[in-house]
């Protein structure tokens, strides 16, 4: 099936995220949103990321990064390629695989089989934040995948995505909740990044980060986004509560060993 004007003028949705999906349960009511997107502004500056990244972990040989709500990939691939971009392919080898999980099957299996739904413009972006290497990166398709076509998903073009990003990822179906257990306690970057308000209960919130400071040990960080904080679901609160305390530099970073600005915390 060829991605003709009829399809785009009946799924388009000028929302500007990559990957724009709206999940409904049996009697209707919205389960999730699998909205994402490259480079995504909430987390600040990619490259300042990557350096804290690369920075944290300067001295050791294996460090961990996960996903624990990866929808179909987009911010795992946009850390892929600053790392690559940053430090060479050789040198950012002990930050791979990248462990992307969602509880999401339908994207999950749309992000294993290497496929990535796009924007216009997503290519100009990729090349802004890489020199130019969209092309090094996705191959553009001019069909839809059978994974894609019952999906009611937004998208401007599909892209495949080539081995040099798809193999540093091992995608998983796995719930937050469960999988949040499984992270290495040391030397792990753990992105839970815009999915908290999914947890409509308030206990499961606060055991989720509660459960990522029993399992982290102080050299690793968790990463959060604006619509954690932005809907009610107190992520913030929630993580520092838990014993966590947010990097100075970026807010949206959670560690336990980051000094607070204050103990005025404007939670307190
Ligand atoms: C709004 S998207 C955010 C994607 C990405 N982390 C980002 O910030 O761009 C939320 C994703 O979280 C997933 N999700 C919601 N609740 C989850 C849970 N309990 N465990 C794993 N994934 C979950 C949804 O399927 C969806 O793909």
């Amino acid at each position: 099936m060829k991605i003709d004007n009829d399809y785009k003028l009946k799924y388009y949705s000028p929302v500007f995220t990559s990957c724009g999906r709206d999940v409904y349960g049996t009697v209707g009511q919205l389960m999730h949103r699998n909205d994402t997107s490259l480079f995504r502004m909430d987390l600040g500056n990619w490259d300042k990321f990557a350096e804290y990244i690369g920075e944290k972990f300067k001295n050791v040989q294996k460090a961990n990064i996960y996903s624990l709500s990866s929808s179909a990939g987009d911010e795992v691939y946009s850390l892929i390629m600053k790392l690559i971009e940053k430090y060479g392919e050789n040198n950012s080898k002990k930050f791979f695989p990248i462990i992307a999980s969602d509880y999401d099957s339908k994207i999950i299996k749309m992000a294993k089989e290497g496929f990535l739904p796009m924007y216009e413009g997503d290519d100009t972006l990729i090349n802004r934040n890489t020199n130019g290497k969209f092309n090094e990166y996705f191959e553009v398709i001019d069909y839809i995948p059978e994974c894609i076509k019952d999906m009611d998903i937004f998208f401007d073009f599909i892209a495949k995505v080539k081995p040099i990003l798809r193999d540093k990822v091992v995608f998983k179906i796995a719930d937050a909740t469960e999988e949040c257990k499984l992270v290495e306690p040391n030397n792990s970057i753990v992105m839970a990044r815009n999915f908290w308000p999914y947890l409509k209960d308030e206990n499961k919130r606060i055991q989720l980060a509660n459960d990522l400071y029993k399992t982290l040990d102080k050299n690793s960080a968790v990463v959060i986004g604006k619509f954690d904080d932005n809907s009610g679901a107190f992520t913030s609160k929630n993580l520092y509560d838990a014993g966590f305390r947010c990097n100075p530099e970026n807010y949206y970073i959670y560690e336990k060993s980051a000094i607070p600005l204050t103990d005025m915390y404007y939670f307190k």
